[in-house]
């Protein structure tokens, strides 16, 4: 049986991470098999390509922003995701196809359909059963983010962005919710980790 396709979505900060790092060891206590993976990223293509794309040094224009994201993407579903879930396995992804609509196609301005006609090519039938959008006010999900990225200076390049850049994404987190509400759920990202699984897991439970 095809394995089950689940990705978290969000605004920096809103501790998507942690989340997608607690279903999955609650996945594996249950004795499924799981493989945690994340975008940009995933392969070794797509992590170099991860390292291009984050490097403040980079300056892409939109379009190349997209299209990097695109080829990390194309990489990800093919030699990863889809075999994965050919064998049974339960996919869970830090991030996937909704994020290049909600950065590229609103936040950038490059428009959904360009994102969405891309994002059909590249992912072909390889789409999310489930789609989780961690939902935290945008202010304290940025200062949370900056607050680590002052000790991991990991993603510069997105989370320098005003906060205008900021909740235009999460206004098109919630309108991808709106249009597809069985695929895309909101979830209440306030509180302890264990607060917000609880959360998630009733999100997932009828895929179980
Ligand atoms: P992360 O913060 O979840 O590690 O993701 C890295 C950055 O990449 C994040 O700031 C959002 C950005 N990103 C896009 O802009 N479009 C995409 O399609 C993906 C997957 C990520």
């Amino acid at each position: 049986m095809r394995g089950r396709f689940i990705t978290f979505e969000g605004i920096e900060g809103c501790g998507k991470s942690t989340q997608h790092r607690l279903l999955a060891d609650h996945l594996l206590a249950r004795g499924l098999r799981v493989l945690l993976t994340r975008e940009p990223g995933g392969t070794p293509l797509g992590e170099a390509l991860r390292a291009i794309l984050l490097d403040p040094a980079s300056s892409p224009t939109p379009m190349a922003e997209l299209l990097i994201l695109e080829a990390a993407r194309a990489q990800h579903v093919s030699t990863l995701i889809a075999p994965a879930l050919a064998r049974g396995e339960w996919v869970l992804s830090d991030r996937f196809a909704d994020a290049s609509l909600a950065y590229q196609g609103a936040a950038r301005g490059l428009g959904l359909d360009t994102v969405a006609a891309l994002n059909a090519m590249v992912c072909g039938a390889t789409r999310p059963d489930r789609t989780l959008v961690l939902d935290l006010d945008v202010e304290l999900a940025l200062e949370r983010a900056r607050r680590r990225a002052s000790t991991t200076a990991s993603n510069r390049r997105f989370e320098d962005e005003d906060l205008a850049f900021h909740r235009t994404v999460a206004e098109a987190y919630r309108a991808l919710s709106a249009r597809e509400p069985e695929r895309v759920r909101t979830v209440d990202a306030s509180g302890t980790p264990d607060e917000v699984l609880a959360r998630v897991l009733a999100a997932v439970e009828d895929l179980l």
